[in-house]
């Protein structure tokens, strides 16, 4: 078949898919979603909108409560326990608190994603330190992870979620304690990988991550997909941007 004209082939396909925490909270609510190979996309809106409850339910933290999540193939909820490694093989994820080791190294959480899949261990250090390089860690390859700052300990989380070129990244908050250089290198390495073919979801808040991206953002608000034409005089209630310089002049 011409890879031209096949249709591109389904990574993550949410059909009314509702999460809701007992007893009474709807973090996610009938939310319809398809992203196909190759893909980047933002997943942004305001805190308790429901961003690390979708990619949980992508990565089978969570399971839903009603509706169907299909990732690379699997169908997640149906997924036996003895086989979720297979759909873990295929997913990387950042954790929007990192869940590192704190008494571990750097090298040792990094290394860790890749000894489960039974990388041999000159792979896993070669990698790593190719990692740590892209995210200017490159000194901290012995340090314990208790040890580093928030920001570096983001980094080293991020290095563990793709050191084994997962088919599909979620990236929670990735950039929320970086400054613009270094978010800088995080946004390359993942645009590296999705040029290799990776499939990249990213919760954010920072608008300087979409702002001119070519890439679909899509915002969450209560736990549905906000779309533009639902726009409503609500949402013109912000404080526009120039009415603080305003207000300082006065
Ligand atoms: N394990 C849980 N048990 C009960 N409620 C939860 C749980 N996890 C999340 N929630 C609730 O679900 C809603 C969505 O939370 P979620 O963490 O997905 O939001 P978010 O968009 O990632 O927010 P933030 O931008 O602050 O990270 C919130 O009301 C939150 O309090
Ligand atoms: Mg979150």
């Amino acid at each position: 078949m011409n890879p031209e004209t096949s249709p591109p082939s389904v990574m993550v396909d949410l059909i009314k898919v509702s999460k809701l925490y007992p007893p009474d909270v709807q973090a996610i609510a009938d939310i319809s979603l398809t992203v196909t190979k190759g893909e980047i996309v933002f997943l942004t809106g305001m805190s308790g909108a429901g961003k690390t409850t979708l990619l949980r339910l992508i990565s089978r933290m969570e399971k839903p409560t009603k509706g169907m999540v299909d990732v690379a193939g699997f169908d997640v909820a149906k997924l036996s326990h003895r086989s979720i490694h297979l759909l873990r093989r295929k997913v990387g994820m950042a954790y929007q608190d990192f869940k590192l080791l704190p008494e571990r190294t750097v090298a040792d959480n990094i290394g860790i994603a890749m000894e489960v899949v039974y990388r041999p261990s000159s792979f896993i250090e070669k990698r790593t330190r190719e990692l740590l390089e892209q995210l200017d860690l490159t000194k901290k390859y012995n340090t314990r992870a208790g040890e580093l700052s928030r920001g570096e300990q983001q980094r080293v989380s991020i290095a563990r979620a793709v050191a084994n070129s997962p088919e599909i990244i979620l990236a929670d908050e990735p950039t929320g304690n970086l400054d613009a250089e270094t978010t800088g290198r995080v946004m390359d390495l993942f645009h590296q990988l999705n040029r290799k073919g990776a499939t990249i979801l990213i919760a954010t808040h920072d608008r300087s991550l979409f702002q001119e991206t070519p890439h679909r953002v899509i915002e969450l608000r209560f736990g549905r997909i906000r779309f533009p034409q639902a726009e409503t005089q609500d949402d013109n209630d912000q404080v526009p941007d120039d009415a603080l310089a305003v207000s300082q002049e006065s």
